[in-house]
């Protein structure tokens, strides 16, 4: 298995590109399930993830073509000739659980895989199939799977989601686009990676209205057309490229990202001293000139402060000149990183669902573990800044969600480097 190497103590400096956004990638790429028209999406990131939702949408009988490094990719579902989301996908990628809404709403049935738990949390899918339920579905699980069916196809539906989630939003949303009539989805997440989708729905023929907002009118049509959409900036990637410089020092210009997804992010790491500005190429960000003050976090759906970027602010608040409480409310296991960072010098107390981080004057390199994706990169901020060598394993978390993070940090004249197995 691969690792990285990383040598601390370089200030940064250069430019960062971001990439198209993983999460709204993986909620697009489904979509094309929709249409027997090809759907083309550009700006796509290159990442395993993406390979593994190529991999299911293909099991399926869609032709996928486009090379993942051109950005480009074709979806064709004209022929859907397997209803069977397999285990041994379904297992490497929760999200794989979005093609359920499409294949019932257009195909009538389906059978998916339980995605089951994974490392920050049971992550159940409850209520992607209430819903479903309620549109008429009639599902059964047995022998790990959901068989799912709608042989007159999915009704509209007035549902009110019990919890913010992203996922069953997005499920719903794809499901209510050719149900018989008109839906009304309440309480829906406001991620920008749902407007994204909303946008390319729209684009494809779907009568959507209220997108971005936590109401959805949904009036189901009878086919749905192909299009091309340009996949939106990562958010999450950049957000974690702005703590670069924030804790290892320096100037970086982020270019291609969308500051305006990441305010409550930004307005945080302001607060902890960092500089950030809009330039013309983008945007900068200046690490703190006296020293890190700590800040409270608490994390929350958008709007609020993402527990995507919960990890790798941990590991710039185990840097500052006091103490800094880290309340996790999205997933009840998303503290793994501490005792990894724990082992780089940092000083964090983990009770339930709240951290403790006392900041400290400086890391040091050890080997270390990732756990989890968001974990991973969390690690290697830290590396930037700590004194000596850290050698992060168990990379292929990091593959899943960040493009060449090896080069685009050296770029800056950090000192990373990938070992091969
Ligand atoms: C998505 C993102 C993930 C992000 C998360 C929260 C993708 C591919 N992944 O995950 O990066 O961390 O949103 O912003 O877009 N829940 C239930 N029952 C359900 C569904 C969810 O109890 O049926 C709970 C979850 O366990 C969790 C909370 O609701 O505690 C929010 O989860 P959700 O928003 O659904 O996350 P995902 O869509 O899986």
């Amino acid at each position: 298995m691969d690792r990285i190497l990383i040598e601390g103590g370089s200030s940064l400096s250069g430019e960062i590109p971001i990439s198209g956004a993983k999460n709204a990638c993986l909620a697009l790429m489904p979509a094309a399930l929709l249409t027997r028209q090809p759907l083309t999406l550009t700006n796509a990131p290159f990442l395993s993830d993406i390979n593994t939702m190529r991999e299911l949408l293909a099991s399926l009988g869609c032709e996928v073509a486009g090379l993942q490094n051109n950005r480009v990719i074709t979806i064709a579902a004209d022929k859907i000739t397997n209803h069977v989301a397999d285990y041994n996908i379904v297992r490497k990628m929760r999200a794989s659980i979005l093609v359920l809404g499409p294949l019932l709403a257009r195909e009538r049935r389906a059978i998916v895989s339980l995605p089951g738990g994974c490392a920050i949390g049971a992550r159940p899918v409850d209520i992607h199939l209430r819903a479903l339920k309620l549109m008429g579905a009639k599902l059964e699980l047995k022998e790990g799977y959901i068989f799912a069916e709608a042989k007159k196809g999915l009704n509209a539906i007035d549902y009110t989601f019990p919890t913010v989630s992203v996922g069953a939003t997005e499920n719903i949303i794809m499901a209510a686009t050719l149900a018989d009539g008109e839906s009304v989805l309440r309480n829906c997440a406001l991620e920008p990676e749902i407007k994204d989708l909303c946008k390319c729905l729209i684009g494809m023929g779907a009568k959507i209205k209220g997108e971005g907002s936590s109401t959805l009118i949904i009036e189901g049509v009878n086919e749905l057309n192909g299009n091309t959409h340009s996949v939106i900036a990562d958010r999450i990637e950049l957000g974690t490229y702005m703590l670069a410089p924030a804790i290892s020092g320096g100037e970086v210009v982020l270019t291609g990202g969308n500051l305006g997804l990441v305010d409550s992010f930004s307005s945080m790491l302001v607060r902890t001293g960092a500089n950030v500005s809009i330039c013309d190429k983008g945007i900068t960000v200046k690490g703190a000139e006296n020293g890190i003050n700590p800040v409270n976090i608490s994390t929350e759906p958008y709007p609020g402060f993402p527990t995507d970027l919960q990890a790798q602010m941990m590991a710039l608040l185990t840097l500052s000149n006091g103490t800094s409480i880290l309340e996790e409310n999205i997933f009840e296991n998303r503290f793994m990183h501490a005792p990894e960072l724990n082992r780089m010098g940092a000083n964090i107390l983990v009770e339930g669902g709240t951290a403790k981080v006392v900041g400290v004057k400086s890391l040091k390199g050890a080997p270390v573990m990732a756990t989890d994706l968001r974990a991973s990169i969390s690690l290697i901020l830290a590396a930037l800044a700590a004194k000596g060598q850290t050698v992060i394993s168990r990379v292929y978390h990091l593959d899943r969600g960040y493009e060449n993070v090896s080069a685009k940090l050296s770029a800056c004249g950090a000192k990373i480097k990938r070992l091969s197995s």
